[in-house]
């Protein structure tokens, strides 16, 4: 069994949550999101299930960073709420930066090096109002709702990720419709994958320029793979590598976005997007992986653009139906390292799995979830030792909570959450975690 010794001197070990999955709306001013307008259109999510109470960290955040202090942790990675710090997207609520306030400090009492990631997808209504993620402007909102939380907190974060899976606020968002605001339209994920990448650069900028170090982007990467040797699949697992793990890090990185991707998007793109890839392109100070599952994909005849369909892989899957697939993660690591960013410092920001845990006299015994977790920690280690830089490993999630289109349904945590009476119960997975990360062996 791995423990913290089998890493380098240094590295980190955390959980991570996100403001809309734990806090709860409800409480503190918080202003309304397109999560919960979308939740509350039928279909969009399970049991129309909203984040207005959910896990109530809001008021139960002192007993959720103590569990993370008992598991051996060296760090959290957090999200600040857009609408918490500014209910209406603009004006500032100061009950929320004084929210904000006493995490950090609750974090630094404890030990916990804070990692705040600014945007883990609650768009303020009033700015969906005005077209959110497809309208040009949220990037100098973004930036003022940036800059209004650092100048709180600015100068206790370890460090701030701007946004949390462009992927997932473009193209899961405004493509296939899985995530508010529900679009299922091509010119609206042209404009959200280009957007949200200006909004990114806009922001590092202005932090930058107030002399906020520590900067950096979450990206998600999924592992592809094409169905057959045919040309037509390998060529469609090509494009679906361009869509999800490209087109983020390559504008980053490179200037550029992938030439397959932008032969279906080029004529949905906003007007002169090229003039804004030196925005983009600001230096980073590290980069977040975020890595679940491996998709197995195949062209899709007689459809139009990008023409793929997803099949259903041959690994053993989780209660998402996400294949366990370790050496992708290990893989993304090294090709990060390889093709774009060299040395510079890698997290896994999230990994982690759901499973239909049971609470059995007060206890849960979630063996799989021990087993996911530890062959993902060997595939970080084996990666390190391949030559990536990587410094953390981050679980997602310390709790149960909002799954955002699973509803309440699907449980990622280290902790069970019982949604009436909100206790929390630490699950096996989680004492092992904590017996690994143990520092006086
Ligand atoms: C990621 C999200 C996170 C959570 C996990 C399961 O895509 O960043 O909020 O939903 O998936």
């Amino acid at each position: 069994m791995l423990s913290r010794f089998d890493f380098p001197p240094g590295f980190l070990f955390g959980a991570a949550t996100a403001a809309y999955q734990i806090e709860g709306t409800r409480f503190g001013g918080c202003g309304p999101s397109h999560w919960d307008s979308f939740a509350a259109t039928p279909g969009n999510v399970v049991r129309a299930e909203d984040g207005a109470v959910t896990c109530d960290h809001y008021h139960r955040w002192p007993q959720d960073l103590d569990l993370l202090k008992a598991a051996n942790m060296d760090a959290y990675r957090f999200s600040t709420s857009w609408t918490r710090v500014m209910p209406d997207g603009r004006t500032v609520n100061p009950e929320g930066l004084a929210f904000y306030d006493r995490l950090v400090d609750g974090m630094l009492e404890r030990g916990l090096k804070p990692f705040q990631t600014l945007y883990h997808w609650d768009l303020p209504s009033a700015l969906a109002d005005l077209g959110g993620w497809t309208n040009r402007d949220v990037a100098s909102w973004f930036a003022d709702y940036a800059e209004a939380i650092t100048r709180k907190i600015g100068d206790r974060v370890e460090t701030v990720a701007t946004i949390n899976e462009p992927w997932c606020v473009a193209w899961l968002s405004h493509f296939m419709g899985i995530h508010a605001p529900g679009h299922r339209d091509i010119r609206s994920a042209a404009r959200a994958m280009h957007h949200v990448l200006l909004a990114h650069g806009t922001a590092m900028e202005r932090l930058r320029g107030m002399g906020q170090q520590n900067l950096g982007i979450v990206l998600n990467f999924d592992h592809t793979d094409a169905a057959t040797d045919a040309p037509a699949d390998v060529a469609a697992a090509a494009l679906w590598d361009g869509i999800f793990n490209r087109w983020f890090i390559e504008g980053i990185t490179k200037g550029t976005y992938p030439e397959q991707v932008l032969a279906g998007l080029a004529p949905h793109m906003p007007a002169n997007w090229q003039d804004d890839m030196g925005t983009i392109g600001q230096p980073l100070d590290w980069l977040g992986v975020n890595y679940y599952t491996r998709h197995t994909v195949a062209h899709a005849p007689g459809t139009p653009w990008p023409a793929i369909r997803d099949l259903p892989g041959t690994l053993p899957k989780t209660q998402m139906g996400w294949e366990i697939y370790p050496d992708g993660l290990q893989s993304f690591l090294t090709r990060m390292e390889r093709d774009y960013v060299g040395n510079l410092p890698l997290y896994v920001t999230e990994n982690g799995m759901a499973n239909a845990d049971q609470l059995t006299d007060g206890a849960v015994t979630d063996q799989i979830r021990e087993d996911y977790l530890f062959a993902h920690l060997a595939a970080t280690k084996r990666a390190i030792e391949a030559g990536a830089n990587v410094k953390g490993f981050f679980y997602w999630s310390l709790l149960d909570n909002y799954e955002w289109a699973e509803g309440y349904e699907k449980r990622f945590g280290l902790v069970h959450v019982d949604f009436t009476s909100l206790e929390r119960t630490p699950k096996s997975s989680y004492h092992a975690l904590a017996r690994a990360l143990a520092r006086n062996d």
